[in-house]
């Protein structure tokens, strides 16, 4: 009996050795999250697990085989397909096996794993690639397609990432929306079916819908419990998540350009490189989840990530078009007095023939208009500079008026019907970046204006128009390459501007939030989620992009918008994130104004908290009466809590706010700050002392019935 135990037991572990020999499983992970793949006895590649680490390697033989990893058109799947594409023969089929992985350490905790398979019958390959940064808990994917058939392949689809679930229920969060009301989170329960987030604007790309989504698993997650993915594609254009349950209530999800009016032509021995798709899988609710991507996008993506940024003033809303040397000399000097640290000009400084007095013209004319500035920049740069303020100026080099001096010069740059008339968005056209000409021009824009004012040390990059009328004189009969080559051709001109200019800050805007996403980032230290500065809308508009951005990146405004709101709650919300002004100084009555003044300050000293401290959602403003948030230091010292009374409904019982994030063992002084000159603080908590334990678990009582109400607290360490 022993002994056919002990036959049995060399016979299972021969079996189980040939089995680990020639179907390996191939292991994807970070500190937290195992994403685990393993080869059928088809040759084929599946996906086993994507979830909370499995920390015993043994087990792995235990997984279910999964569902084939990155599924091809034309075989026997019945659903959306990772890749189809169409050989030399018109054969549109493809079926991929394993051939070989490796992995490699690229930096201290991050790893890349390379799975290669193959087509037996066509001699195409696709390479997935997975970059793990351990630490931060985020997984970098992207796919690399290539072949040596004679004659070009058409790629019909090629989806950076497929992943796939298998859970009871999925709850899909989206960010959609529209100008002036971007990032809406609104949260649906997938069931049988198709559902596509996707954008086919071109340019300014993401003015309906963020490159970014939430997924939570058998019910919906919150701030700090439930399963969630969170995911975004680095694509500064058209991009298309599919979530699609099968009949077995299974779920893929296929993320990555959006393959829409977009076939491809690959010539032989070319790699088609897809953008990278990005996410992290919590088990503890999409805080933790925000938090790791905040890490990560500061340590390992965003433009001088791990730098501090400037507060600034802005003239757009101040002036719009309206503005001469004096005005913007005055507003110099405003600046000054309000102790930011950058004056930034906007729109309307350009133009002669056709100058930019209003947005009807001028785009594409990049020299400044001699009447508004007889000095040129050069005075503004200096006054700047005397003044100890660091100058920015407003550019759309993309872009280019019907009415303007480039339009009448390069109609062959312009993205246009030639046999049609035009539309317009905004009273502008795209030009047209897949051509090298036209990124060597808008290169040219920014380092033209570099090389006469090396003192310009900040540019607002704007895109107000998605592509229209699409057509390129220059690509011809690739017509459908447009949409892509269009991005690459930006992202080429990005790169020569980060290789010459390494210091130079830039904004990511785009009439608002068009264009946020994380490979642009790579290129912009920050971006402008909106037009809407009503701090309201703003309390929804931040809540929505923290979710996946930090609040370095979240440029906030201090305007006009919204004057039921005191110059106190615009400025708490706007300290929220990337603080700046936008606003005419002398419409404030002086004891607003000295409010700014110190406002600034007190920026100032908890900026490092701020931009750099981990942030805890603590209210939703969904709920609408109220709000809270707030950011922690590292060492879990000092805090920030924000605490805003919307709409408060009349005898509503306020409960405490529990605080999160701190040390409960440690002694925490709480203040009140950034309160008007003369007023005292109403928090009934302020000045005493409380373990962080008391904090987390009691909480403070932040919010008032009053409507339009905002606070901020101190918390500091004993
Ligand atoms: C749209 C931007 O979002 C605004 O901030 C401003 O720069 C205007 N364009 C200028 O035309």
């Amino acid at each position: 009996m022993k002994m056919r135990f002990f036959f049995l037991g060399v016979l299972l572990c021969v079996f189980m050795q040939l089995n680990a020999e020639e179907r390996p499983f191939i292991v994807v992970e970070t500190d937290d999250i195992s994403l685990i793949y393993q080869v059928g006895t088809d040759g084929r590649l599946y996906q086993s697990y994507l979830g909370e680490r499995l920390t015993n390697k043994n087990d792995y033989v235990h997984l279910p085989q999964g569902t084939e990893a990155y599924l091809t058109h034309g075989m026997e799947d019945y659903y959306e397909p990772a890749l189809h594409v169409l050989h030399n023969d018109g054969n549109p089929s493809a079926l991929l096996k394993y051939v070989s992985h490796e992995v490699n350490s690229l930096e201290e905790g991050v790893t890349e794993t390379i799975i290669d398979l193959k087509d037996e019958q066509y001699p195409i390959e696709v390479k997935i690639h997975f970059v793990a940064y351990s630490k931060n808990n985020v997984i970098k994917e992207f796919t690399e397609i290539l072949h040596h058939e004679k004659h070009p392949i058409i790629l019909e689809k090629y989806a950076s990432s497929m992943l796939h679930f298998a859970k009871e229920k999925y709850y899909l969060t989206e960010f959609t929306g529209d100008w002036a009301h971007e990032a809406n989170m609104s949260e649906t329960l997938l069931t049988f079916g198709k559902k596509e987030v996707d954008s086919k604007l071109g340019a300014r790309a993401n003015m309906f819908a963020s490159p970014f989504f939430q997924l939570s698993f058998d019910s919906p997650s919150t701030e700090n419990a439930g399963e969630v993915l969170v995911g975004t594609l680095g694509w500064t254009g058209n991009f298309r998540f599919t979530f699609e349950v099968d009949h077995l209530n299974r779920l893929r999800v296929i993320s990555g350009i959006n393959p829409y009016a977009s076939q491809y032509w690959l010539p032989s021995g070319e790699v088609f490189r897809t953008p990278d798709f990005y996410f992290t899988y919590s088990t503890k609710g999409r805080g933790e989840a925000s938090r790791r991507f905040h890490d990560w996008a500061r340590l390992h993506q965003i433009k001088n990530g791990q730098d501090s940024r400037m507060t600034l003033l802005n003239n757009w809303e101040a002036t719009y078009f309206d503005f001469d040397e004096n005005k913007l000399l005055s507003l110099i000097k405003d600046a000054k007095s309000l102790g930011v640290d950058m004056f930034l000009l906007d729109d309307g400084w350009f133009g002669n023939k056709y100058p930019r007095q209003s947005d009807t013209q001028g785009l594409g004319d990049w020299q400044e208009n001699a009447k508004k500035l007889p000095n040129g920049l050069g005075r503004l740069v200096e006054e700047a500079k005397m003044e100890g303020v660091k100058f920015g100026v407003w550019i759309e080099p993309e872009m280019v008026s019907p009415k303007s001096e480039l339009y009448e010069k390069h109609k062959d740059w312009v993205i246009h019907l030639p046999n049609r008339d035009e539309y317009y968005f905004r009273n502008q056209l795209v030009l047209d970046l897949s051509n090298p000409e036209v990124q060597d021009y808008v290169f040219g824009v920014v380092d033209g204006l570099m090389t006469r004012y090396p003192g310009i040390a900040y540019f607002k990059w704007d895109c107000n128009s998605p592509i229209t009328n699409i057509y390129s004189m220059y690509l011809k009969d690739k017509q459908t390459h447009l949409y892509i080559d269009y991005v690459q051709g930006y992202y080429n001109v990005l790169e020569r501007i980060r290789a010459k200019y390494p210091d130079l800050s830039m904004m990511l805007c785009s009439g608002g939030g068009g264009r946020t996403d994380y490979e642009a980032l790579r290129y912009y230290t920050e971006f402008w989620p909106s037009d809407n500065t009503d701090p309201i809308e703003r309390l929804f508009i931040q809540w929505g992009y923290s979710q996946v951005f930090p609040s370095k990146v979240l440029c906030a405004h201090v305007t006009s918008w919204n004057k039921k709101a005191s110059i106190k709650f615009r400025t708490d919300v706007a300290m929220m994130g990337k603080l700046g002004f936008d606003i005419n100084l002398h419409e404030l009555s002086e004891q607003e104004r000295e409010f700014c003044i110190q406002a600034v300050r007190q920026y100032n000293e908890m900026k490092p908290i701020i931009l750099d401290g981990d942030l805890y959602r603590l209210v939703s403003p969904y709920g609408r009466q109220h709000t809270s948030s707030m950011y922690v230091d590292k060492l879990k010292n000092k805090a920030v809590v924000f605490a805003f009374d919307i709409h408060p409904r009349y005898g509503e019982h306020l409960l405490p706010v529990c605080l999160d994030g701190l040390d409960p063992n440690k002694l925490y002084k709480v203040e009140e700050v950034n309160l008007m000159k003369g007023s005292k603080s109403s928090l009934s908590e302020n000045g005493k002392v409380f373990s962080g334990n008391y904090l987390m678990t009691a909480g403070l009582r932040l919010f008032s019935s009053q409507e339009l109400f905002s606070r901020i607290v101190k918390i500091e360490a004993l």
